[in-house]
């Protein structure tokens, strides 16, 4: 097939473009800032996909099969600090590939977030809860589904994710990576302890994606995340113990929402997901934290630290 990518020097785009080449697909994949090379893509094109006629004359051009949207401003921070460049990037952009795979009969793969739910749930949020997101990030994501669903409800599925852990493409952006660049300066990160997330990495949900794509029987909201709800500071005590670190090497500080109540109101408190029925119905499975943890590397910026 022939897959049109949004967002593939992101942490998923990057997985989906090499898992999509795995499995055979022609994969053109849009970047902006990202300057080097993103292994996977056959064709690679540079635009800003805040500029809406770009978008189309793009995908008008390469008409694509399908098109998967792993494009967006993911970091909740970043959407407060930037809420129109959000909003084009996060509501926008995926209601017009919407539009577009509407127009091309083109499926249509979009990502949303575990973070539409409020985390006030004792057990896991089903796809079919009442989503009530507490910060905007959340509201934009939520906000997508919908235009997503009133564009293309017959071509588009939408998988909401959890936490991503794995190896980004500028070795910064995920969980991991920005523990050993606290602990590479000499830094405590310091991590609720009462703050739960049930993570997977962006190498499972891109398989799962892939998946999507060659299956156009499912469709709507779905969930995806991985078989351990753990809390931030014991994720991160596993990371230490997966790379054989000692606390006197990357010391790691706990705090609990209370503590931190400011900042505590605009996170969920705990995400567990449902991931019935999308699980039983792929050949990729839900990844237990111990084999996400494997594929973890040491990131570049950090080698010299760790093995000085
Ligand atoms: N990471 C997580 O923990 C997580 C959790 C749940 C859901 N999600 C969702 O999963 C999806 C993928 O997230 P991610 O973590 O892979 O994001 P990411 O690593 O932050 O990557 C974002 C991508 O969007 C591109 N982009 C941003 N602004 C752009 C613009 N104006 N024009 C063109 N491209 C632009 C970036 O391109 P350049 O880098 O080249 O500028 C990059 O390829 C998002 O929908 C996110 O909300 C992520």
């Amino acid at each position: 097939m022939k897959l049109f990518l949004t967002g593939a020097s992101g942490l998923v785009g990057a997985a989906f473009a090499q898992a999509a080449e795995r499995r055979g697909h022609h994969v053109i994949g849009t970047t902006h800032r990202y300057a080097d090379p993103v292994p996977g893509l056959r064709t690679r094109l540079s635009v800003d996909l805040s500029d809406p006629a770009a978008v189309t004359a793009l995908v008008l051009e390469h008409f694509p099969d399908a098109i998967v949207n792993c494009a967006a401003v993911s970091a909740p921070d970043e959407c407060d600090r930037q809420p129109a460049l959000a909003q084009a990037l996060n509501v926008d952009l995926p209601a017009q590939l919407a539009r577009l795979a509407h127009h091309l009969s083109a499926r249509f793969v979009h990502i949303s977030s575990e973070q539409v739910f409020p985390g006030t749930s004792a057990g896991a949020y089903a796809a079919g809860d009442p989503p009530e997101p507490i910060n905007l990030y959340g509201r934009q994501k939520l906000a997508s589904e919908q235009a997503v669903a009133a564009a293309a409800a017959e071509f588009a599925v939408t998988v909401r994710a959890p936490l991503l852990l794995g190896n980004s493409p500028g070795g910064g952006r995920s969980l991991h990576e920005r523990l050993f660049a606290d602990w590479a300066a000499g830094r405590t990160p310091r991590l609720f302890t009462d703050e739960f997330r049930q993570p997977c990495t962006a190498d499972n949900l891109a398989e799962v994606l892939v998946e999507l794509c060659e299956r156009r029987d499912v469709r709507g909201v779905c969930h995806w995340a991985g078989t351990d709800l753990v809390s931030r500071l014991e994720l991160a005590e596993r990371v230490r113990a997966h790379f054989k670190l000692t606390p006197q090497q990357a010391p790691l500080a706990g705090t609990t929402r209370a503590d931190q109540a400011e900042a505590a109101r605009r996170r969920p408190a705990r995400l567990e997901l449902d991931l019935r029925p999308l699980a039983g119905r792929l050949r990729t499975q839900p990844e237990p934290l111990a084999a996400a943890l494997e594929s973890l590397h040491v990131p570049p910026a950090a080698r010299a630290w760790y093995l000085g």
